[in-house]
């Protein structure tokens, strides 16, 4: 029988998300009519109901520009449903603060800012433009129908308003933009307050009666208190965001790669090897990340736990051992067991600890389901020949982001380059590029987005790092002076 196809049908959970975002926006609507008409909502509906019905269309028109702006941009947001369920709980969550910040407060004090802020760390820049654009329209029309122009002045609730709620949101934005910490971001509100009080008075100037300065400067006032309220309240729900929808953020990535992050404290103390090894995979997967505009800062921590599922059996590990080699004493087949198994313990230690999942995919995918040389290698002398290379390779799944396929460029280049004792460039790029080579003819990369002009991109960046980070000690000259000062025999170099 055939399949009849739907159109539209695989993204379900983004109309879902859609409508439910769309019904609590207007029952707050219907919550706000209550509050402000004396009358209740009998005589709101007798006196304007029209306006309600316009108001319904204008949020559902508005909330349609987001969910095409997707179809358009990533239709993979709208089969995944989840993200769109986050703006839409976002516009959601500001238009509350808005409102009651406007109402308990002070009108000029709405927190304009906040889903600019809350939407730049949870997606991106350009992702936070459209939706903040869109958020000072939705806005203006339940200001306008909930609360009537003429009930709060049109120079407040009118196109001022407008104006300044999308300029404040998009200058959150921009200055926002490179922030890496909680402080960082305090400092940022700062200035954004100021711009967003002295422009919120030259919009007004026309209509300004100068002789109520006293008036005015509390306006300046209370923009800047808006502004750092948006700040304060982005600092205190981004971490429930961060948590309910298991996104990522700046903020949580430098957490994770701090000094005092549990699990990396424990690589330190119980795998001191892997833990030096994981810190220069870092800062190599960061310029790799930085050179292809990936995420820099989720590479980094992603590379960061790239091996502790290595802290299972810390000494089966070369870079962990000193003189014994437990493998000496084991079958091939068992090493390589050990050895492979370090890919999915990392992944669920990572995911039993409630790291992110983007950080656990790449500890599972970063040798994809390459073979274990050295092992298959011993094992096919010790058998004569009788090794499947199947018992002797990772399990996988390959990489499935461009993150993942520079951890793992970037971890067998890190290892090569620490056990070579030439290391000019030209060396370098030697093996760099035979790693890269050899994981492509793997069809390592299969499963990811990465392309060759990016992958000859990273390719330069590691020849680069590796060349500088491994570079030999000056050798000092072979000589030993007695307290005369007199050289008195020469040593061996270091
Ligand atoms: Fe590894
Ligand atoms: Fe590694």
């Amino acid at each position: 029988m055939k399949e009849i196809r739907i159109p539209g049908a695989a993204h379900w959970r983004g109309i879902l998300a859609l409508a439910g975002g769309y019904l609590l926006l207007i029952l707050y609507a219907l919550l706000l009519i209550v509050l402000n008409y004396a009358g209740g909502l009998r005589t709101y509906f007798a006196e304007q109901g029209s306006g309600f019905l316009s108001m319904g269309a204008y949020i559902l028109l508005l909330f349609f520009i987001i969910y095409y702006y997707y179809y358009f941009e990533d239709r993979d947001f709208l089969v995944r449903g989840k993200e769109l369920a986050l703006i839409y709980t976002l516009i959601f969550v500001s238009v509350v603060a808005c409102t009651l910040v406007g109402r308990y407060f002070s009108l000029y004090a709405r927190p304009f800012a906040l889903l600019g802020f809350l939407c730049l760390f949870l997606f991106n820049r350009r992702q936070a433009i459209v939706i903040n654009f869109v958020f000072s329209m939705l806005l203006f029309v339940i200001d306008a129908y909930t609360s009537g122009f003429e009930a709060q002045g049109s120079d407040i609730s009118g196109y001022a308003s407008l104006l300044i709620c999308f300029a404040s949101g998009t200058l959150a934005i921009f200055v926002a933009g490179g922030v890496k910490t909680r402080g960082g971001m305090l400092i940022t509100s700062v200035v954004l307050s100021l711009i967003t009080a002295v422009m919120g008075f030259l919009v007004e100037l026309p209509s300004t009666d100068l002789s109520d300065w006293i008036f005015y400067v509390a306006v300046f006032g209370y923009r800047i208190m808006g502004c750092m309220i948006a700040a304060v309240l982005a600092l205190f729900v981004l971490p429930l965001f961060e948590v309910i929808f298991n996104r990522l953020t700046v903020f949580r990535l430098r957490e994770l790669t701090s000094a005092s992050a549990p699990m990396l404290q424990r690589l330190r103390v119980e795998a001191p090897g892997t833990f030096n090894h994981s810190l220069i995979v870092a800062q190599l997967a960061e310029s790799c990340a930085l050179a292809i505009g990936e995420n820099a800062e989720l590479a980094r921590a992603a590379a960061y736990y790239h091996d502790v599922g290595k802290l299972k059996q810390p000494e089966c590990f070369t870079e962990n051992q000193t003189d014994y080699n437990v493998h000496d004493e084991l079958t091939p087949e068992l090493s390589a067991d050990i050895i492979r198994s370090h890919a999915k313990d990392g992944y669920d230690l990572l995911m039993a600890a409630h790291l992110p999942r983007e950080i656990a995919d790449v500890a599972r995918e970063h040798h994809g389901t390459l073979p274990i040389k050295y092992f298959y290698d011993k094992a096919m002398r010790l058998s004569g020949g009788d090794a499947n290379i199947k018992d002797y390779s990772y399990l996988g799944p390959k990489p499935s982001t461009r993150i993942a396929a520079i951890i793992m460029i970037a971890d067998a280049s890190e290892a090569a380059a620490r056990a070579i004792r030439d290391r000019s460039p030209e060396n370098v790029e030697r093996i760099v590029r035979s790693i890269i080579e050899e994981r492509m003819d793997l069809d390592q990369f299969s499963e990811c987005s990465i392309t060759m002009r990016e992958l000859s991109i990273i390719r330069r960046t590691l020849v680069e790092a590796l060349s500088g980070v491994h570079h030999h000690r000056v050798k000092y000259p072979a000589i030993r002076f007695n307290r005369a000062r007199q050289a008195v025999k020469e040593e061996k170099e270091e």
